[in-house]
């Protein structure tokens, strides 16, 4: 019996697709632990959406729709991508579940018992139009070091320089574009100094974390262990903190628990227990698949989360660096932000697992998709070397041998014993997460089993000799199965195919099986395993990539027209439907109503508009429920401030129809 194993990747956030930068880890991970298991393993992957947080709300609120839709909608999206890219989680689940909730408050529990837990007053930016705390990245201004403009409250893209939301010049709400107040709120925090010298002596421990990792942690630990923010004030879309009112746990702090609790959601469909079986076994590993953004998280935070409650620690916590595009930061505008599903309409997603497999090592460097190296790569050594091989090995015994494989001659035999040789070297490259050395290690022995092809070159031998043909062809054959063997934790539908042709029953190659050989034997009609990459979908893959923003620099001038505004601007427009709750003429004013509307969550609003010609008996617009834009600048006006503006058109102002809408819209929901 070997111990169990449970690793995990990071869990995505239930608020935008699954891209190519995300796929790195999903396939890293996926590839490791297929290789466990190939090792006869008793490992698990788990995994979940990661569905908390005011981004989720937020997006939510500005479609209509509750929280638990959207991240319901993203869930199933986020899973039938993975999918597609043969991730096979053994669980996908969410953080919203209510063994979250249960695992969440006990890990807080455990915090209290403790006396880990401080209150502090703190103040923070407080949008009072939207009646909420604005976390930095929704607060957007001109950056006070450089002034660029539309820059966040926490960062400046453009000279880098960090600071907080008050120093932005001109700071607006990002949600309703008015200007943000501070506000003071009494929050809980998590002592996380008291925990210095567990992690110290956790994180000292080489197999924990690699050296690159340690040397990012240094200088926090230099610097101090600050305490923790765990809480966040209502609305949120998160579980409430008992005993608290109005008080959500940090989108943060359940988070990682979602490993815990979908870890036990698994053991309740195979009758396993969560902490004998898995998180309080000293016996068991745990390993945490992360991307470098978020170290501080997993190996400061999350252990002393699981310390406190005398669960076990990681054993390891493995970093991959970032994904670039071409060497830059992948940009929707360049065409290189490139999501799952359109990567799926023009690629087979066996490529970028092998390309990612070929680049990746025990490290976290960033690691580079350039397009020419990608085509290169697969073409050369996918589909023309290795592929190459299995496909005129099989081709041949299928077509000039009925379908019979003889035995192997003493060359081909040779050659079978220097690929099983490899086996040792090759499991423990991929052990030690360098699947860039193993993939080389795989390629140089198909070099030289294409060699060993060519120069007893089968199709001449059998004119004069067909049963030594037949036996180059069987060698070629075992090789093949060999290479697929090593290459299955990378590319297992490649492998698949390789197993289901040579007629073998078992549903996964172990690894063990390399040291079978396969001789007279049937084996069925060749199937194709993997196509070339062609430039072209490359090429059209970045053209679906690229948002609308770049296309207009060239796009047509429209005759008639002076003031053309793009559509990244039309869409800033930010329409909702409101409803009529008082309006009134406004006395000494020709063209002026003033009506108060409502907009649902984003409360109550006077707006001026100029329509008393088309509506001189304002009485009768109550009730009525209108599109309203609802991000336009406040304006002041001789007769007081005009926020938004009633959407009606018509040939003169005398003729004005309001765009009036279903009176079941809910007011406050976006309309466009
Ligand atoms: O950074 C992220 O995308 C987070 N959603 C990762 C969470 S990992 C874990 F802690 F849940
Ligand atoms: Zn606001």
């Amino acid at each position: 019996m070997t111990n169990k194993v449970l690793v995990t990747s990071a869990l995505p956030y239930a608020n935008g697709p699954i891209h190519l930068g995300h796929l790195v880890e999903y396939i890293q991970t996926d590839i490791w632990v297929r290789f466990l298991k190939m090792m006869g393993r008793d490992a698990i992957y788990i995994c979940a959406d990661d569905a908390h947080g005011t981004a989720i709300e937020i997006k939510a609120n500005a479609e209509g729709i509750t929280p638990e839709k959207l991240i319901a909608r993203f869930r199933k999206e986020h899973y039938e991508d993975f999918l597609k890219f043969s991730i096979n989680f053994d669980f996908y689940g969410t953080t919203h579940c209510e063994e979250n909730r249960k695992w969440s408050e006990t890990l807080y529990r455990a915090q209290q018992r403790g006396g880990h837990i401080v209150s502090k007053k703190i103040e923070q930016t407080y949008c009072s139009t939207c009646k909420r705390f604005l976390p930095d990245r929704y607060v957007k201004g001109s950056c006070p070091n450089c002034g660029a403009e539309d820059q966040y409250g926490d960062s400046c893209e453009i000279c880098n320089s960090t600071y907080n939301p008050t120093d932005l010049n001109n700071a607006k709400c990002s949600i309703c574009g008015s200007t943000p107040a501070r506000k003071s709120s009494t929050h809980e925090f998590v002592r996380l100094s008291d925990f210095s010298d567990i992690l110290k002596e956790w994180l000292a421990n080489p197999e924990h974390i690699s050296e690159g990792v340690r040397r990012f942690i240094t200088q926090w630990l230099k610097e101090g262990l600050k305490d923790w923010d765990i809480m966040r004030d209502s609305p949120y879309f998160g579980f409430p903190v008992p005993g608290h009112k109005d008080k959500y746990f940090y989108v943060w702090l359940d988070a990682p628990i979602g490993y815990i609790s979908n870890s036990e959601r698994w053991c309740a469909q195979h009758n396993r227990d969560i902490k004998n079986d898995y998180w309080c076994n000293p016996d068991t590993e745990i390993y945490h698949f992360i991307g470098k953004d978020i170290i501080y998280f997993h190996t400061l935070f999350w252990p002393a989360m699981l310390y406190a409650e005398g669960l076990n620690m990681p054993t390891a916590v493995y970093v991959h660096g970032f994904l670039t595009v071409e060497g830059k930061k992948m940009s929707k505008s360049r065409g290189t932000f490139i999501t799952a599903k359109t990567y799926l309409e023009y690629l087979d997603p066996q490529y970028l697992r092998y390309y990612y497999a070929s680049k990746l090592a025990d490290n976290i460097d960033d690691i580079d998709l350039s397009l020419k190296d990608f085509e290169n790569r697969v073409n050369s050594e996918l589909v023309n070397k290795i592929a190459n091989l299995a496909s005129r090995a099989v081709s041949f015994v299928s077509k000039r041998f009925a379908g019979k494989l003889s035995t192997v001659d003493d060359t081909g035999l040779a050659l079978i014993k220097k690929a099983r040789e490899a086996k040792s070297e090759i499991a423990d490259l991929y052990r030690s997460r360098n699947y860039a050395a193993a993939i080389e290690r795989i390629c140089r022995l198909a070099d030289s089993a294409n060699l060993y092809f060519q120069e007893n070159a089968p199709w001449a031998l059998i004119k004069e000799n067909p049963e030594s043909a037949k036996r180059v062809c069987t060698a070629g054959v075992n090789i093949s199965r060999i290479l697929a063997i090593y290459l299955q934790p990378v590319l297992p539908d490649y492998a698949e195919k390789i197993r289901s042709m040579l007629n073998e029953k078992d549903d996964q190659y172990a690894w063990s099986d390399v040291d079978k050989l396969l001789e007279n034997r049937d084996i069925s009609p060749f199937t194709r395993l993997v196509e070339k990459i062609e430039e072209k979908k490359l090429k059209q893959m970045i053209e679906a990539s690229k948002e609308i923003e770049e296309k207009k620099e060239e796009g047509p001038k429209v005759p008639g027209i002076e003031d053309i505004i793009d559509i990244k601007k039309f869409i800033q427009v930010d329409i909702r439907a409101a409803r009529i709750a008082e309006a009134e003429l406004v006395p000494d004013s020709k063209k002026l109503l003033k009506l108060k509307i409502d907009l649902g969550n984003l409360g109550q609003r006077t707006v001026f508009a100029g329509i008393k010609a088309s509506f001189p008996e304002p009485g009768k617009l109550v009730g009525k429920t209108v599109a309203v834009i609802a991000n336009l600048e406040p304006r002041k006006m001789k007769f007081g401030t005009s926020e938004g503006m009633i959407l009606a058109a018509g040939k003169d102002d005398a003729h004005l129809s309001l765009l009036e809408l279903d009176p079941s819209v809910p007011p406050g929901q976006r309309v466009t």
